[in-house]
């Protein structure tokens, strides 16, 4: 007869050496598998004699239950390990508050940029851009802006403390200069951007957004510049008529030359665009002059257009009822949330927009 304690004590000690998952399966096998301990000793029973058969069969059973039981419990701590791993390093507190999701908004500068662009671009002008730090030439000198005009001045201008050559852009009419230089005529083009002036006030700020509009072709007329400004302030303001009015002015890049006012009037401390008895300008315009054409390799004899340069901050102060534009480059993000545009709303000149 088979020694069991003794059995039964390799076994318990086979088991106690256990250290993981992998070696678990292997003492398992040990035990349990073809060649295993206990496998070996079933094998036996048959070959015993009567009388030590039933004992041989009694005790083995129970040695099977025993070690069963031991090895399910070690699976189990093993598996318990695990998870109790897994929750340590994925804790998660579902009883913590969510996170606060804030969405930008768009500036209503740039929101008004991508409703002219499209207004514009409907009708056939291509965008430009030029650089903000400018040169003397562009600036002025191609202009047809001779070196004493008031516009030079520096109380007007922010010149470069590098070089006197240098400076930032006072307007966006450069790119006219820029635009025809690099190209052969007709010129169709818009260029929206930033501009600097020394100047500071409820309605001006030392940096402001202009843009820059240009026609040269054959046959143009101030005819067509009304046309395609009327056009543009009806689609602009969504509504069918506005108060418009051409006032006689000076540029020394165009002639003859225009400023075009907006009447509007303040209703509850807000800005009401279309009657009312008050003017805003929101911008200059005019024939390009001769020089102009000159200084920027096109034939006067042959081209002629027209131009303008729009307030872009002061279309948003009127369109969107805004009254200090100091306010539109202070970044008091409280402002922006209240005058600012979903980022997921689609800008439109055909109706209204959420505010
Ligand atoms: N550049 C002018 C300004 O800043 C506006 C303008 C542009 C006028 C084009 C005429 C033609 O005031």
């Amino acid at each position: 007869m088979e020694n069991f304690n003794q059995i039964e004590k390799d076994i318990l000690d086979k088991i106690k050496s256990i250290k993981n998952r992998n070696s678990y399966d292997s003492v398992k096998t040990e035990i349990f598998g073809k060649k295993g301990i206990l496998t070996e000793l079933f094998k036996k029973i048959g070959s015993l004699d009567q009388d030590q058969r039933k004992e041989f069969a009694s005790r083995l059973n129970s040695l099977k239950t025993k070690v069963t039981e031991i090895l399910e419990k070690k699976l189990n701590d093993f598996n318990q390990l695990e998870i109790d791993k897994k929750l340590k390093n994925e804790n998660l507190d579902v009883t913590l508050p969510g996170r606060t999701y804030f969405s930008g908004k768009i500036h209503p500068v740039s929101q008004v940029i991508d409703e002219v662009t499209s207004i514009f671009s409907e009708i056939g002008f291509s965008v430009e851009e030029g650089p903000d730090v400018e040169n003397e030439y562009y600036n002025f000198s191609a202009l047809n802006t001779p070196e004493n005009h008031p516009a030079r001045d520096m109380h007007d201008t922010f010149y470069l403390e590098q070089s006197k050559d240098l400076l930032l852009r006072t307007h966006t009419s450069p790119v006219q200069i820029r635009t025809m230089l690099k190209g052969k005529p007709p010129f169709k083009i818009i260029a929206p951007g930033r501009t600097y002036r020394c100047d500071s006030d409820q309605t001006h700020s030392p940096m402001f957004h202009q843009l820059e509009g240009l026609h040269i072709g054959k046959n143009i007329n101030m005819g067509h510049l009304k046309g395609c400004l009327y056009y543009f302030v009806k689609k602009f303001f969504e509504v069918e008529k506005v108060k418009i009015r051409f006032r006689p002015s000076h540029f020394p890049f165009t002639e003859p030359s225009a400023e075009v006012d907006i009447g509007y009037k303040i209703e509850n401390g807000q800005i009401k665009v279309g009657d009312g008895d008050k003017w805003l300008e929101v911008l200059g315009c005019g024939m390009v002059h001769p020089n102009v054409l000159k200084n920027a390799k096109v034939n006067p004899k042959q081209y002629q257009g027209y131009a303008f340069g729009v307030g872009l901050d002061r279309l948003a102060m009127l369109k969107y009822g805004i009254n200090d534009l100091r306010a539109f480059f202070e970044s008091d993000i409280r402002w922006l949330e209240f005058y600012g545009f979903d980022p997921l709303d689609v800008p439109t000149n055909y109706r209204g927009l959420s505010r």
